[in-house]
């Protein structure tokens, strides 16, 4: 069988390495010239833990070519995922689905041969129908050319595990035929046992978008407990490991904090909000947006905190630990770590950023900020620091030392996971986000 992967950004470079490695030709489009450079060398353009081992092997073997010829993908595969992104629009709260049209719309009259297509994007519901009817109207192969989707749960950080061994496959199709292509397709998976949902169309996208609203639903959920917690002097931590010993709720994705960002969990949340204002499902706008404002205004507490241990220090120097949206990344995509640094920086701060991986993107979109090499060059000298990405390098200070760097030791932990007994003990003022 022969693979084409159409957009090679974090998700299809991902998943072309991951099809190369289940044994199958994969060939790989993109059109942005130095995304296409690197790959064509085995490279990756961005942070994946284990991707680059994974994807210079097979471009190494020859297994995974990459091309921006959508005609040689048309030409040779049998199936064709599509992997282009979906980000949120400059005007509205929308999702840009530009990429994905421009795909079908480029790919379709290639396809003269029986063939899948496969949608992997996060596309609000009711786009996967209206691109099956596109590629009926422009393929020249007509009903032998056929619209599949199947939603992608990758994390980043995890992304080669989550790609080779998936915790679920939903497989959205419209006959039998593509779902026996599919099963082929993810045969190791499916024979080591791995659930596959078979659904229709807009059944497989709305998986997808309520997956990652739901995790942004716990998220907000307990950052709006820290909340209250921090009214009432009680412990969100605490309260988190308790209620997640019912198996029910469970303890994930209940780490209270500056709130979730990132290339997903942000823009999905609020697409899905404005489709499903769209459908007229107003009490799932109204969820949504409070899931989403609640997100926000944790970055906006941050800053506030922040603010009050600068009080006397108009120009005060802020140390920022973390840049990424998380860590085991270097994706800076909404990332409220750079939210909280932009922030005190346009008021007046002089603040210096750390981060083990993010620094070079973070510069790019973010040059008014200063950056250090190294933990100890952050710390220098700082009136306040700030721990906003939980990196474990950062629960290795050694708070005695790094008291002994600063200007004063304050710190306020972004993402409640330093050892607050240990820094209290070497003289830290520590403030936590829900914690006394
Ligand atoms: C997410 C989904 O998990 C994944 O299934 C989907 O395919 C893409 O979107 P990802 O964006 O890689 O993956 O990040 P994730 O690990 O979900 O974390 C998202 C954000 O939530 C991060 O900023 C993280 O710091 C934050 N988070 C996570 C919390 O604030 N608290 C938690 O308890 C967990």
């Amino acid at each position: 069988m022969q693979i084409s992967v159409i957009g090679c950004g974090y998700l299809g470079a991902t998943h072309a390495a991951g099809m190369a490695e289940l044994g199958y030709d994969v060939l790989g489009v993109e059109l942005d010239g130095a995304k296409l450079a690197e790959l064509r060398e085995g490279r990756v353009p961005f942070f994946e833990p284990g991707l680059l081992e994974l994807l210079s092997r097979h471009v190494a073997s020859g297994r995974l070519r990459f091309t921006s010829d959508l005609q040689e993908a048309a030409d040779v595969a049998d199936v064709h995922f599509l992997c282009v992104g979906t980000p949120q629009r400059a005007d509205t709260i929308a999702a840009d689905l530009s990429h994905v049209d421009a795909a079908i719309d480029a790919l379709a009259p290639l396809l003269n041969r029986p063939c899948l297509v496969v949608g992997k994007s996060t596309v609000p519901v009711g786009t996967a129908e209206r691109l099956a009817a596109r590629l009926a109207e422009l393929a020249p192969a007509g009903s032998g050319a056929e619209l599949a989707w199947n939603p992608e749960f990758l994390r980043e950080g995890f992304a080669v595990a989550d790609t080779l061994e998936p915790d679920r496959l939903v497989f959205g199709v419209t006959a039998q035929g593509p779902v026996e292509v599919l099963r082929n397709v993810y045969s190791r998976a499916v024979e080591a046992g791995t659930p596959v949902v078979v659904t229709d169309l807009q059944t497989a996208e709305l998986v997808k978008v309520a997956a990652n609203a739901f995790l942004a639903t716990k998220i907000s959920f307990i950052n709006a407990m820290a909340e209250v917690c921090d009214l009432v002097g009680a412990d969100v931590a605490q309260l988190a490991d308790a209620i997640g010993h019912d198996a029910r709720i469970g303890r994930k994705f209940l780490n209270a904090g500056i709130g979730y960002g990132g290339g997903c969990l942000p823009k999905d949340v609020r697409a899905f909000q404005h489709r499903a204002e769209e459908l007229g499902a107003s009490r799932t706008t109204s969820l949504l947006r409070d899931v989403d404002a609640i997100n926000q205004q944790r970055r906006a507490h941050v800053v506030v905190l922040a603010l009050d241990e600068l009080e006397d220090r108009p120009r005060g120097r802020v140390a920022v630990l973390g840049a990424a949206f998380k860590p085991h990344s270097d994706d800076i995509r909404d990332s409220p770590a750079l939210w909280v640094s932009a922030e005190l920086e346009r008021r007046g701060h002089h603040v210096v950023v750390h981060d083990p991986e993010a620094i070079p993107n973070a510069r790019t979109l973010f040059p008014q900020l200063e950056y250090a090499a190294d933990v100890e060059g952050a710390l220098d000298g700082a009136d306040l620091v700030l721990h906003l990405t939980e990196w474990p390098v950062y629960r290795e200070i050694d708070p005695a030392k790094a008291a002994a760097r600063v200007g004063r030791p304050r710190v306020i932990d972004g993402r409640n996971a330093l050892d607050v007994g240990a820094w209290r003990a070497a003289g830290w003022s520590v403030r936590s986000l829900g914690r006394p």
